[in-house]
């Protein structure tokens, strides 16, 4: 209950940031095809958006599409593509009745035009709402974030001593959107693969055992609660 978790720990995170991972194996683990797994992963992130409503968490990213995973099978690039293309048009009256303000971060060179309509236009239904904010990064890559930002800085001239963190992070994808507080990356790989790797700074990290499509409210209080515990440690240190 939202009442336990505050008063427990009233140092809840503003910015939860997720690799979604393990879609594949929990599939193959049980006799299924990987795409059973991706839509699966669906599921999953609809369990995690509505945790993060219901305990008030503003600030949500979920990495959907990294720029290597367009080396995959080419059917399976187009599965997921399709997929985020369905969900984004199903889903959008569940994000227009709770509030939920959609962005992208990554790059829509490559994507289908569906895909870039459906973004461009869950984005704009949204742009308005404040309740929880869902950043879903898609063929995103920190690199190509920083090579971006740079190219910006270059084409407006910026004098060199003007140059400070701000001016980066003015130029990021993530521009204007706070930090995330804690990184989670699921079914037990230990990497930020080219995520949010500037962003991830101060950021804590969390790694699950969990393969992401089992993930559900009960992964999201513990998440929490591990965030809580460390945020604890911090204090204790300080003093
Ligand atoms: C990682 O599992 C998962 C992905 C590459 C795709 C995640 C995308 C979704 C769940 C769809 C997102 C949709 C929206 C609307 C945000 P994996 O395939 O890398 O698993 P493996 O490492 O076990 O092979």
């Amino acid at each position: 209950m939202m009442s336990d978790l505050s008063t427990d720990y009233p140092n809840l995170p503003k910015h939860l940031a997720f690799i979604m991972d393990g879609n594949g194996r929990w599939a193959k683990e049980r006799g299924l095809s990987r795409t059973m797994g991706h839509r699966r992963g669906v599921r999953a992130v609809k369990n995690i958006v509505k945790a993060a409503l219901k305990y008030k968490i503003p600030y949500l990213t979920l990495y959907a599409f990294s720029t290597e995973n367009f080396n995959r099978p080419p059917a399976e690039v187009s599965f997921l593509m399709k997929l985020c293309t369905r969900s984004m048009g199903k889903y959008k009256k569940f994000f227009i009745k709770n509030g939920i303000k959609f962005l992208m971060i990554g790059s829509v060179d490559r994507l289908p035009k569906e895909l870039q309509l459906a973004i461009g236009d869950l984005r704009d239904a949204t742009e308005t709402f404040s309740e929880l904010t869902l950043i879903v990064a898609i063929n995103y890559g920190a690199r190509a974030e920083i090579i971006d930002a740079i190219r910006g800085i270059v084409r407006k001239k910026i004098p060199e001593s003007g140059i400070t963190w701000e001016t980066v992070a003015d130029h990021l994808h993530t521009r204007g959107l706070p930090d995330p507080d804690m990184i989670i990356r699921t079914s037990g790989e230990k990497r930020l693969s080219n995520f949010l790797l500037l962003q991830a700074a101060y950021a804590e990290l969390h790694f699950l055992d969990t393969y992401w499509p089992d993930v559900d409210e009960k992964t999201f209080i513990e998440v929490l609660r591990e965030y809580a515990r460390r945020n604890r440690r911090m204090g204790i240190v300080q003093r």
